[in-house]
């Protein structure tokens, strides 16, 4: 089981490292603008231990990504559970569409709109690798988050929610938040 696992890790990897190497021929870097925020991918190693050594996602339901970019940490999860994405740039969306496919992973979804207009209320891990302050999301996440948030890396936090976890894996800072009553 966790031979598979880490067969699917690696492969899903390899994938990702072949697309930004595609990018990096085309004289493009991995990082960009997208008319939302900015496009930087999460470190796939690192993510692979957030959820194998730090979250218990087997007993996840649904795991999402405000904001999934090119859909690696959507496609991570869904090796554990019931995982969404939702990127608002188009190309993006292709490109986790693409690899999406190719791995035929049946419990990822993605959809290609704006996390704001998406009801948060049904999922009980809500990820997000943050490209802007969170003060907006926070009043959203106040009214409609029922389970935790993990904050990946070190720009930006929501100060109203109740940070119950932290720790650093490979030099980046993770946070995890409830709601601070517990909803
Ligand atoms: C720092 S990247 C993170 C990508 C991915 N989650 C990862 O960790 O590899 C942030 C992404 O959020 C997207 N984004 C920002 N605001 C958004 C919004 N309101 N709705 C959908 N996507 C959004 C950006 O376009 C960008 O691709």
């Amino acid at each position: 089981m966790a031979n598979d696992l880490n067969a699917w890790f690696s492969a899903i990897k390899w994938a990702y490292d072949s697309y930004y190497k595609t990018l990096l021929k085309a004289g493009k870097m991995p990082l960009r603008s997208t008319e939302v925020g900015f496009w930087g991918a999460a470190v796939a190693d690192e993510i692979w231990d957030l959820f194998m050594g730090y979250l218990n996602l087997y007993s996840a339901k649904n795991f999402i990504d405000l904001g999934s970019g090119d859909g690696k940490v959507v496609l991570l999860a869904s090796l554990f559970t019931k995982a969404t994405g939702i990127e608002h740039d188009k190309d993006l969306h292709a490109v986790a569409e693409h690899i999406r496919k190719h791995f035929k992973l049946p419990n990822a979804n993605f959809i290609n709109g704006n996390y704001f207009d998406h009801d948060l209320s049904k999922y009980d891990v809500i990820f997000i690798n943050p490209d802007q302050p969170l003060a907006r999301l926070e009043k959203k996440l106040l009214q409609e988050m029922k389970g935790k948030l993990v904050v990946y890396g070190h720009l930006y936090h929501p100060p109203s929610l109740k940070k119950i976890r932290s720790f650093t894996i490979g030099g980046t800072p993770i946070a995890v938040y409830s709601h601070p009553h517990g909803l």
